[in-house]
């Protein structure tokens, strides 16, 4: 105990079947926000709160998520040959010299609690972090760092959590806290999805969560819930009873990008602090909504 957490899984696998037809071919987390896509966003918050070892579970039509992250000579011979030494630079620094890429196949979709169960012969008895990188999240410190912060001080599985209006409670997670402080909750339950009527809070988990790896024998243990699916939130749920949860209210934005309007959100909330086109963009933005 006491360790930092060093091993981040990203669930990559899912359909992303809310941007058909745009991601009938390419993976969802390769959607750019303004110039970097979805999943390096993500990657790069887990290696601002020092994680080094990067655990994709990914499926069919995910090439691109490895390619992504590998070398890529043509690219780099191409603008070398045309001495564009800038984008050379942005090119070769996607990844950290000192960070792992560890591929994982999920070979069926059967839930999020399923992929993270994939991810158990690397992680093994250490705690983990897990960002699903269509919730993307402007904080700073980045979320992950702030929640592994709180973490190293209490030794315990950590989930994001933020407050939702009550009829988006069928979307989420919700915990039933209890305060510890102004920004810290103890998780005295959780539920995947409820109803408005049945939900136990307004606080509801987005997709950042430091686990402790008892949370597998949960996770093997478990029949599928909600949609069908083997779901993360119900292995929490069974974590509870044996060990502590806290949730943490971030802070920062978090913008939905598995749906059309938080993705549209972020593209203009990125574009607007991009500093190459911000400016402009503003600008743009101010004479197109005239
Ligand atoms: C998943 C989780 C849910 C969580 C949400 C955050 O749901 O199952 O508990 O609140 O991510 O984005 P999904 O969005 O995959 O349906």
């Amino acid at each position: 105990m006491g360790a930092k957490v060093s091993k981040v899984v990203f669930p990559v696998a899912g359909m992303g079947s809310r941007f058909l037809p745009a991601t009938k071919a390419s993976p969802k987390e390769m959607m750019p926000v303004v110039d970097k896509p979805l999943i390096q966003y993500a990657v790069e918050e887990a290696v601002a709160a020092g994680m080094t070892d990067l655990i994709f579970i990914t499926g069919r039509n995910k090439r691109a998520i490895e390619d992504h992250f590998d070398k890529a000579y043509e690219v780099e011979s191409e603008l070398a040959a045309r001495g564009k030494e800038d984008l050379l630079k942005l090119v070769q620094g996607i990844l950290p010299k000192h960070v792992n890429c560890i591929y994982i196949r999920q070979v069926e979709p059967l839930g999020l609690g399923h992929a993270v169960l994939c991810a158990r012969p690397v992680v093994g008895d250490q705690p983990f972090g897990v960002i699903l990188a269509d919730d993307l999240i402007d904080g700073e410190p980045p979320i992950m760092r702030q929640m592994a912060a709180i973490h190293e001080r209490l030794q315990c599985s950590v989930l994001g959590v933020e407050e939702i209006p009550p009829e988006h409670s069928d979307r989420y997670g919700i915990i039933m806290p209890k305060a510890l402080g102004e920004d810290l909750d103890e998780v005295l339950g959780i539920v995947e999805k409820p109803s408005p009527e049945a939900s136990p809070s307004r606080i509801a988990v987005v997709g950042r969560y430091i686990l402790t790896a008892r949370i597998f024998s949960h996770l093997e243990k478990l029949a599928p819930g909600s949609g069908g699916e083997i779901q993360l939130t119900d292995a929490i749920e069974s974590l509870l009873q044996e060990e502590r949860v806290v949730a943490h209210r971030f802070k920062g934005t978090r913008y939905d990008c598995g749906s059309k309007l938080g993705y549209l959100a972020a593209t203009i909330a990125y574009g607007r602090k991009h500093p190459e086109i911000g400016k402009e963009f503003e600008d743009m933005l101010s004479r197109l909504l005239r």
